[in-house]
């Protein structure tokens, strides 16, 4: 029996909101260590979220898929542990993978792990809580050119009656690549040629967990981008079982965000989750008993020109309470507008004036001593998440993290930010997006305002929000 199928509910949701560190309304494990989601899927009426999961200590290690689940993507309810590491391909982990309806069979592949190998594995169930696996290894060997150390997070897809799954990898581990392989069945897979190889050194030495799913006419390949913890995406055509690519942009960089999975949910839209990984030292994980937090769900769409657009679901609203800021103002040269919070959903529009940094404060101690701040930079074309006051505790991460954002000529810059204790997430403009961590020390540290150092004219609207768990069974 795993851990989880003993977990009182109530209590670990409890401690769950108790813990200063655990964000309310970005989903973290019952207690111990998770990365990646995986086999994202709506069965039932229900979501499915399952994840990497050690469900015996705070560091990886271990790895088994846990397992959440939600009717309506606000609130979700945990579930027993998915996947457990057997004798067998799997013995040493049961990695990242993917989900899929085979004819009308709940089924997911997932990566084998062991010390001297990955082999891409299948398991299927009825339930979505108990699942079978299938004996032995689905593809055991990768082709010529791929370590078999450098194999693995099977997504798979249909797609004009034909099964294809998509594995990353490196090629003769200098670049990343991503190999397609096809089946009537779901069951006997052929090896077709790489989907597509990385074009360029600086984008890793291994692709992992590669997605390749349609949006309108165009098909979006985005990879994690091994060992740079960024991810990448490109924007293309699938012709012939092959991608070609005719746009590319980060998907994520020098961020939290990794891993990022999407699925097709039964409306059409592309939804993806990333998971968002601790910044702070291993004994800080083990004394608080848990690591990793996933993104909130978000759309993802495109633009004319080929630019992946990206924004939270329109459902996570239904978290906010209490509005904790509204105004609309000229602001120059100071900080305006104060509010407090650490669990907040903030828009903030901004009219530039002149070219001067503008932003927000957030987790401010009443002296400012401790601070984070959100900085878009006019000249520089870059958001920035300075961090470097964020906290007084040296046993974490206080380098600043940037995006580049370009703005159109009198475009407006729109940021929409998720605040959640540890976690903050700021999507700018619908098209850019940057994910980081911060662990303010003082319990005073909940100030907030907006700043400009030139002009500007702002509209600020932030709300209280309320958290994910306790859905009635
Ligand atoms: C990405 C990853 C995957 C692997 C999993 C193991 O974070 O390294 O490539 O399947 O984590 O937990």
């Amino acid at each position: 029996m795993s851990m989880t199928e003993n977990i009182n509910k109530p209590a670990v949701d409890a401690v769950r909101v108790r813990d200063p560190h655990r964000p309310r309304f970005h989903f973290t494990p019952p207690m111990n260590w998770m990365n990646d989601p995986n086999g994202i899927c709506h069965h039932d009426g229900r979501y499915h979220l399952y994840y990497q999961y050690n469900p015996n200590d705070a560091l990886w290690g271990d790895i088994h898929w846990g397992h959440a689940s939600s009717a309506d993507l606000v609130r979700w309810r945990d579930e027993p542990v998915a996947l457990a590491p057997s004798s067998g391909p799997d013995e040493g982990g049961c990695f990242s993978g993917s989900f899929a309806l085979v004819y009308g069979q709940p089924t997911i592949y997932y990566t084998g792990y062991t010390d001297t190998a990955q082999v891409q594995c299948m398991a299927t169930s009825d339930d979505l809580q108990r699942w079978r696996k299938v004996d032995g290894a689905l593809i055991e060997l990768p082709p010529a050119g791929v370590p078999r150390d450098q194999f693995r997070d099977p997504y798979v897809f249909q797609h004009r009656d034909v099964w294809y799954m998509v594995v990353g990898a490196s090629l003769n581990g200098e670049r990343g690549q991503c190999l397609l392989y096809r089946s009537d069945d779901g069951r006997d897979w052929k090896y077709l040629h790489p989907l597509y190889t990385s074009p360029r050194l600086q984008l890793g030495v291994m692709w992992e967990c590669p997605n390749f799913f349609p949006i309108g006419d165009k098909w979006v390949l985005s990879v994690s981008v091994w060992q740079n913890m960024g991810a990448h995406y490109f924007v293309g055509r699938f012709e012939n079982e092959r991608f070609v690519p005719e746009f590319d942009d980060v998907l994520d960089v020098d961020g939290s965000a990794f891993a990022h999975l999407t699925f097709m949910a039964p409306d059409g839209r592309a939804l993806q989750w990333a998971w968002i990984n601790e910044q702070r030292s291993a004994d800080l994980m083990r004394a608080d008993g848990w690591a990793g937090a996933m993104t909130v769900p978000r759309v993802l769409g495109l633009t004319d020109a080929g630019q992946l657009t990206i924004r939270p679901v329109d459902e996570i609203g239904a978290l906010r309470g209490d509005v904790a800021a509204a105004a609309t103002c000229r602001v120059g040269g100071a900080e305006t507008v104060a509010f407090e919070g650490r669990h907040l959903d903030i828009e903030l529009d901004v009219e530039l004036l002149d070219a001067k940094p503008v932003g927000l404060t957030l987790l401010a101690s009443p002296d400012g001593l401790e601070a984070t701040r959100i900085v878009y930079n006019p000249n520089m074309r870059r958001l920035t998440v300075e961090r470097a006051r964020s906290s007084f505790n040296p046993k974490t991460e206080r380098q600043n993290q940037h995006a580049h954002l370009y703005l159109e000529p009198g475009e407006p810059l729109r940021l929409r930010v998720l605040l959640d204790a540890t976690v903050i997430e700021v999507y700018a403009n619908d098209r850019v997006n940057l994910t980081s961590r911060v662990y303010p020390t003082l319990g005073s540290s909940v100030g907030a305002s907006v700043f400009a150092e030139g002009y500007a004219n702002v509209a600020l609207k932030a709300w209280q929000m309320g958290d994910i768990y306790g859905e009635p069974a």
